[in-house]
């Protein structure tokens, strides 16, 4: 135990088979992609994925010429490995709350599904901000306490929990659900610029799902995403650090150990072998083309 926040660890839950494949999800995942495709710029140089999982989303960032994918589960990464290769991908198994990368390596950033499971939310944002350029942009997906659903069943005192109030609430062990003010006012004070929020997955209801077609559910949502009203389930949130346009020398290298650091000590790591160490000699292990920042090597 570090005494740091607690992490959601998904290690090697089946994740992928028990909530996405044949799961009825089809809807969510279409929209989700809608949305991204909406946000991403048309091209640009290396992305992070906070929280990538198995990558179900990650060929959405085809655009970009390198993609680092960040998770905790060693397991989700390697299967996202054996699916995509290496080519434009780099793994890297470590906790969010302390990302191993050099300050301004990405010039952009995305986090889908995953700050639901912090409850250090300016601490991983902080993390975020850190390793963005100036200028880079950030698309964050937050789920959202203040929907529709939640307000009408708080209306008829079927909510124990209050939707208005600005606090998160943990309705499970390590799952929250935000305030769209509560994240608004965390992104700001982290120095990010609103520059679009677009609220979505409108119709998550099992009736909805069962009797419409996924291309007229998500046909609906794009208009209502376009409202703009934050009463969604999910709501995405388009955000800038500054307003440089992207200009760093390292974004030219396709060498991991340009952009990678030790999480530890903040210096420069070499590789020997299957090992990276860093200037003061704390070892990391490479295994199975996964760089692992989970724990040092002994
Ligand atoms: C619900 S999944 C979403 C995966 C992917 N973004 C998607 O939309 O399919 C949440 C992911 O966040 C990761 N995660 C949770 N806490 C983390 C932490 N502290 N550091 C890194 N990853 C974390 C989990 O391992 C898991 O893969």
């Amino acid at each position: 135990m570090t005494g740091g926040p607690r992490i959601c660890d998904y290690g090697d839950s089946t994740y992928r088979e028990d909530f996405w494949e044949g799961q009825g999800r089809d809807y969510e995942d279409v929209v989700e992609r809608q949305v991204l495709a909406q946000l991403l710029p048309a091209r640009g140089q290396r992305l992070l994925e906070v929280g990538a999982g198995f990558g179900r989303i990650t060929q959405e960032y085809s655009m970009y010429d390198q993609v680092v994918l960040l998770d905790y589960s060693f397991e989700q990464l390697l299967y996202a490995r054996q699916r995509m290769g290496d080519d434009r991908f780099t793994y890297v198994a470590a906790d969010a709350y302390s990302m191993p990368f050099c300050p301004g390596a990405f010039d952009c950033a995305t986090m889908i599904r995953v700050i639901h499971h912090f409850e250090d939310v300016s601490a991983v944002l902080a993390q975020v901000s850190a390793c963005l350029c100036d200028g880079g942009k950030f698309i964050l997906e937050y789920a959202n306490k203040r929907h529709l659903k939640s307000m009408l069943r708080y209306l008829f005192g079927r909510n124990i929990w209050n939707p208005y109030s600005l606090e998160p609430i943990e309705f499970l062990e390590l799952n929250f659900n935000f305030h769209p003010d509560y994240m608004q006012a965390k992104v700001t004070q982290l120095g990010f610029d609103i520059r679009r929020v677009v609220p979505a997955s409108w119709l998550r209801l099992g009736l909805l799902k069962k009797t419409l077609p996924v291309s007229v559910l998500s046909g609906i949502d794009s208009v209502l995403q376009r409202t703009g009203w934050r009463l969604s389930p999910s709501i995405f949130l388009s955000l800038q650090l500054g307003d440089a346009s992207y200009d760093n020398t390292a974004a030219e290298s396709r060498s991991p150990l340009d952009i990678l650091r030790c999480p530890r000590s903040a210096t420069a790591l070499r590789r020997d072998g299957d090992v990276l160490v860093s200037a003061n000699g704390i070892r990391w292990g490479v295994v199975d083309g996964v760089y692992d920042f989970r724990h040092p090597l002994a």
